[in-house]
């Protein structure tokens, strides 16, 4: 639930954003991250080999929470369930996938850009919002503002994140953690740098 990750983002609030082009690396990447002190991860379905990426991180590190980002439709809800994802992110939301991702609402975190958008979430009954992409729908005098007006909702907010700012959006009480590729990029993921991985999200850590 919700709850489970809200205690796993007091320890270590950094989501890190992963594109992960081939199961071989989900588990030393899983080990990686729990290395380097994080306790979520966040595996995007951009690749093909995404939901497997799940099933194997979670086999690799069972404590580690592991969802499913970039959850764009019914058929992705319904895989990521079926992988073991512990929840759920998407960009935005869509008719059809409010439809679909009805039952996992209290596990989802959809996106949001404006006040109007994180209103209709909450009276869907989403509790965490992401706010995509942060830096551009404003950053942290964003969710300040909205905080004023919205002080029941809580975000993660992804998209231009980084070590150098990532403090500053979670001093804000309406953040409960933030989500970003910087920690374990393609690149990284690609070329195996498993310890960087580990140096980047501590590195992280201890920023914020
Ligand atoms: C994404 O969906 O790619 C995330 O928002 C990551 O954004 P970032 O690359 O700016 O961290």
């Amino acid at each position: 639930s919700l709850e489970t990750l809200k205690a796993a983002a007091g320890r270590a609030p950094i989501v890190p954003v992963l594109v992960v082009p081939d199961v071989q690396s989900a588990a030393p990447l899983a080990d990686a991250l729990v290395e380097g002190g994080l306790t979520i991860a966040e595996v995007t379905l951009r690749t093909a080999s995404g939901l497997a990426v799940i099933e194997a991180m979670k086999k690799a590190q069972p404590d580690l929470i592991v969802g499913a980002g970039t959850v764009l439709t019914g058929d992705d809800v319904r895989n990521s369930i079926q992988a073991g994802a512990d929840f759920l992110v998407s960009p935005g939301m869509s008719p059809k996938l409010l439809e679909a991702i009805a039952e996992y609402r209290d596990i989802t975190i959809p996106g949001i850009a404006t006040a109007s958008e994180a209103m209709s979430r909450y009276e869907e009954g989403f509790k965490m919002l992401k706010l995509f992409p942060a830096a551009v729908a404003g950053g942290v005098p964003a969710l300040k503002a909205l905080s004023g007006p919205l002080p029941h909702l809580s975000f993660m907010p992804t998209g231009g994140v980084s070590t150098d700012n990532a403090a500053e959006y979670l001093a804000l009480p309406n953040v409960v953690a933030v989500g970003g590729s910087w920690i374990a990029t393609e690149k990284d993921i690609a070329a195996s740098a498993w310890s960087d991985i580990a140096a980047k999200a501590k590195a992280a850590l201890q920023k914020v």
